[in-house]
């Protein structure tokens, strides 16, 4: 059994987080989100992992991925999850192999996907009951068996949304290769299982236990934070001095907090600095993120982002990489902002 983790999108729902940086990479509970679908691939047993990236994202996602053992395997153009998979043809080989969309995360793994994939079953959907099937691939089920797939439908036959671990045969690769692309111009994994389907393959659905978090858009990154965070072990590695850290926090080496309180679920990064502040609930610093007299919570920081004497409490906000939020006091009341393309700003 291998793996396929997808990563090269272009994360659009993500901007202008993702001008810079693939959607990948951004930390969650102060770790890349691609760290926890590699790490359900490898306690689910396995080993032989490809990662798929473009041509603009590679250089981050190696970076985010030092230490792991992986393949890098280059698609040019996102034109699809199914060209995706095509694109790895020589890695996947003969072998049956689980697909993993990068973004995605799974609470409890994917082991219990595998245990499905038995002999005679030549593809394992993830399914998930969501509130609002016509925004997702839904599935029609008899029994334990996928019997049709569609994609956003106005009247959704069920509730079975498609969620993102899938495990194939390398069936699946004949059959990409002779679909055609969907009126939005991908090659979608979704008419390639409709297409195993039309064939009589035996296509199974599996429920997801646990949570699963798509992390499309920003408010699902904060959503994801707090889910991760929930399941935090308290741990302090770094100087506390004169604080109050109250509930489960997390103080990586090299972290400094001083003249601060934290109230846990919260996790200080590596050389972080928090200090005369307040960091409050599902709030997670990234390395040398640094805090300094002002109030945060429910909020992403990511690796050296900074809040200074900020006089407002910042809350569901991302700040990404080396981003500043400063006041300066002393000088007139008034705002100065340098804001990339999409950036979003509210002021209370
Ligand atoms: P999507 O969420 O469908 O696309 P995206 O990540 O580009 O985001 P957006 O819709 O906001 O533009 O992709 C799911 C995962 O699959 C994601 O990790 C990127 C990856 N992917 C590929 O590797 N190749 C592709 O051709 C596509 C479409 C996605």
């Amino acid at each position: 059994m291998k793996g396929l983790i997808l990563a090269a999108g272009r994360g659009t729902r993500l901007r202008p987080l993702t001008h810079t940086r693939p959607k990948p990479v951004i930390r969650v509970a102060g770790r890349p989100i691609l760290h926890y679908g590699l790490e359900n691939l490898l306690q689910a047993g396995i080993e032989e992992i490809g990662v798929v990236v473009s041509p603009e994202t590679e250089k981050d996602i190696r970076e985010a991925l030092a230490g792991y053992r992986v393949r890098y395997i280059l698609q040019e153009e996102p034109q699809g999850l199914a060209h995706a998979v095509a694109v790895a043809r020589d890695f996947l080989g003969q072998s049956p192999f689980v697909l993993y969309l990068g973004d995605n995360l799974f609470q409890k793994g994917i082991a219990h996907f595998l245990q499905a994939f038995t002999p005679g079953v030549s593809a394992v959907i993830a399914l998930v009951r969501v509130e609002n099937p016509s925004q997702f691939g839904v599935a029609v089920l008899e029994g334990e068996r996928i019997v049709r797939l569609l994609e956003k439908p106005k009247e959704p036959p069920s509730d079975l949304a498609v969620a993102g671990v899938y495990v194939f045969t390398p069936e699946v690769l004949e059959v990409i290769e002779g679909l055609k692309p969907s009126a939005r111009g991908e090659y979608e994994i979704t008419d390639a299982i409709q297409g195993l389907i039309d064939r009589g393959k035996r296509v199974v659905g599996v429920e997801v236990e646990g949570w699963w978090k798509d992390t499309g858009r920003p408010a699902d990154l904060l959503d994801a934070n707090r889910l991760l965070l929930e399941e935090l072990l308290p741990r302090v590695e770094g100087e506390v001095v004169e604080s109050q850290l109250t509930g489960r926090v997390v103080v990586e080496k090299g972290a400094r907090v001083r003249k601060s309180t934290v109230i846990g679920p919260a996790f200080i990064g590596e050389g972080a600095v928090v200090e005369g502040a307040y960091i409050g609930p599902f709030t997670s610093l990234g390395p040398g993120a640094k805090v300094v007299r002002s109030e945060v919570e429910y909020s992403i920081l990511e690796d050296h982002a900074v809040l200074e004497d900020v006089a407002l409490r910042l809350q569901e906000s991302i700040l990404g990489v080396g981003a500043q939020v400063k006041s300066r006091n002393g000088l007139p009341r008034a705002h100065r902002l340098i804001l990339g393309d999409l950036s979003q700003v509210e002021l209370a």
